[in-house]
This record gives C-alpha cells, structure tokens and sequence, in this order.
C-alpha cells in the first residue's frame, strides 16, 4: 500500500482561479456538509487535524489543497445544501462548485462521499449524475459506516446503487468506509495509486 510519509496544508481558496497553479494529480473529496470529508482526509493521511472537522455544518467553506507525499493534491472541498446559509451564498457556491470541477485541469476523480446512515438524497443523486454528464470521473464514498450494523448499512448502500441503476448501466467505483474505526483506508490508498500511475504513464 502506497505510505504517506508526508501531509502538507497548501492553501484554501474560495474560487477556482486562486488554487494552487499545480502539474500534480488531485482528488477531490466532496459531498453534503457533515457527510465527513474532513475526517475522511484525517484517516486517509493519518493525521488528526490536518483537515479541520466539527459537529457544525458548514465549517469548511474553502477549497482546501493538501500535498501529499509532495506528488499529488488532496482537496477537501464543501459540498452543496448547507442549511444554515442564504439562498444566495449557496447559489455562489454551487457556482463555484460547477467551476472548479469542470475545469481544474488536473483532476483526476471527483470522490462524492455520501452518509451510509441515510435513503438516498436527490442532491447527491443530482450531483453524481452531473458529474457523469460534464464527463468527469467520479467515485463514491459512503462514510460512518460505524454507526450502523452491517446489514442496516449494507442494506442504505443496495438502495443507493439502485438509485444510480435508474440513471446509468454501471456502477461508479464505490468505497465503504468508517474514519471512526479506520475502515476503507487500504482500498481508496489503493486506488488513488492506481490513478496516480495512469497519471505518470500518461504524462
Ligand atoms: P463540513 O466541513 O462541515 O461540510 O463537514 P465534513 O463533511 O468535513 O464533516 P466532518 O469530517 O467535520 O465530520 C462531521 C461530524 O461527523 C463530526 O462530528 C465527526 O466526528 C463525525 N464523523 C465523521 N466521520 C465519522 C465516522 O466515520 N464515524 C463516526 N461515528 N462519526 C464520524
Ligand atoms: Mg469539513
């Protein structure tokens, strides 16, 4: 498995124009806020507080770029439907949202992670199927698969590929995971690797 030796906060910007300017691959870690991005990005690295979490929706509100290993990006980025802002301020950010996937030009797969707890949400629905559409990689993450048993989980992640059955023939990639009990770690460390060498052999 690919070792992180290093983890470096990088910049947190608010459009897509003040990111890093970067010639290395990156990832992108989105979804619904409270979903666990950030703890996500914690285990992934193995750091407790490298990418900052909190019971408090809403708290990451910038694009944030962590240097990994000093060869790829990871990017904590919010996601959409944050209750506790304006209508407006979640339209700019949608906006922004749209922007920086489109057209961050090294980004390699889009990970939409998504609560194991809950039925499927339209907004997740829609932003998966519009990441299909611009043509993005995409992959799917379900996160707090520690608090539920097996099967409940086992049983929300079925619904949810059936839901994505109705749009599409196949599957994205998908990753069960749990930053709690460290679950997933190995399987998305794998794939992130597997990208990053189709990166250099492309190059
Ligand atoms: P925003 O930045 O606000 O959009 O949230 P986020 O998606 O970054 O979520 P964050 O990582 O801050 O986690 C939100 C809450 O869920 C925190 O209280 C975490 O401790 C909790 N949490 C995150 N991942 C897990 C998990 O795998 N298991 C359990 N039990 N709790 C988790
Ligand atoms: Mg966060």
């Amino acid at each position: 498995m690919m070792e992180i030796k290093q983890a470096k906060f990088i910049k947190s910007s608010s459009v897509l124009a003040e990111c890093p300017k970067s010639n290395l691959p990156e990832y992108v870690f989105t979804g619904r806020s409270n979903v666990g991005k950030s703890s996500l990005i914690n285990m992934i690295v193995n750091r407790n507080e490298l990418a900052r979490t909190s019971s408090n929706p809403g708290k990451t509100i910038t694009i944030n770029h962590y240097l990994i290993n000093d060869n790829w990006y990871l990017v904590d980025l919010p996601g959409y439907g944050y209750a506790k802002r304006s209508k407006e301020q979640r339209q700019k950010w949608e906006k922004a949202l749209e922007e920086f996937v489109k057209y961050r030009d090294l980004l390699q797969v889009v990970f939409v992670l998504i609560d194991s707890r809950i039925p499927p949400q339209k907004n997740d629905i829609d932003f998966i199927n519009s990441l299909a559409e611009w043509g993005i990689p995409s992959a799917v993450i379900f996160t707090k698969t520690d608090k539920l048993s097996q099967s409940a989980s086992s049983k929300n992640i079925e619904v949810f590929k059936q839901e994505l059955l109705k749009y599409w023939e196949e599957l994205p990639m998908l990753f069960h995971t749990s930053a709690l009990k460290k679950r997933g770690r190995e399987d998305l460390l794998n794939f992130i690797d597997e990208c990053n060498q189709k990166f250099i052999s492309k190059e």
